[in-house]
């Protein structure tokens, strides 16, 4: 069911400086930072040849990641997204298995102007996951 690997979210406590750090060290195409109020969070896409990387950083008073920097001041991986072609048929057969679905349970639009879910962690070996409709 699932696709290719959209992207890996990366939550970092500085996004200019590990901007800069992808685009100086790691000689990787890194784009402008842009706000998603809808998520509390501020995003720079990085494009790799097979994938995205997204350096994730708080947006407003209650963005998700902000309690996430706090248990990990130094940054971490904040999540992975796998590509999939009906994200509600998607959804429906993880929630068979008894996969929980973050919120409302309905998909919202992501940074990439498409429908996204989130599963819960603990249903996926403390990883959390988001589903991204292509
Ligand atoms: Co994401």
């Amino acid at each position: 069911m699932i696709g290719r690997l959209n992207h890996v979210a990366i939550a970092v406590p500085d996004l200019e400086a590990a901007a800069e750090q992808y685009r100086t060290a790691l000689g990787a195409k890194v784009g402008p930072p842009q706000d998603e109020p809808d998520h509390g969070v501020t995003v720079v896409f990085i494009e790799l040849p097979n994938t995205k990387i997204e350096l994730l950083y708080p947006m407003g008073e209650d963005s998700p990641i902000t309690a996430f920097l706090e248990k990990n001041p130094a940054g971490g991986i904040h999540h992975i997204c796998y590509e999939v072609e009906d994200i509600l048929a998607a959804r429906d057969r993880l929630k068979e298995t008894g996969a929980r679905v973050l919120g409302s349970g309905e998909p919202k639009i992501g940074a990439h102007g498409k429908p996204v879910l989130f599963l819960h962690p603990k249903d996926f070996n403390g990883a959390l996951v988001e589903l991204e409709q292509v």
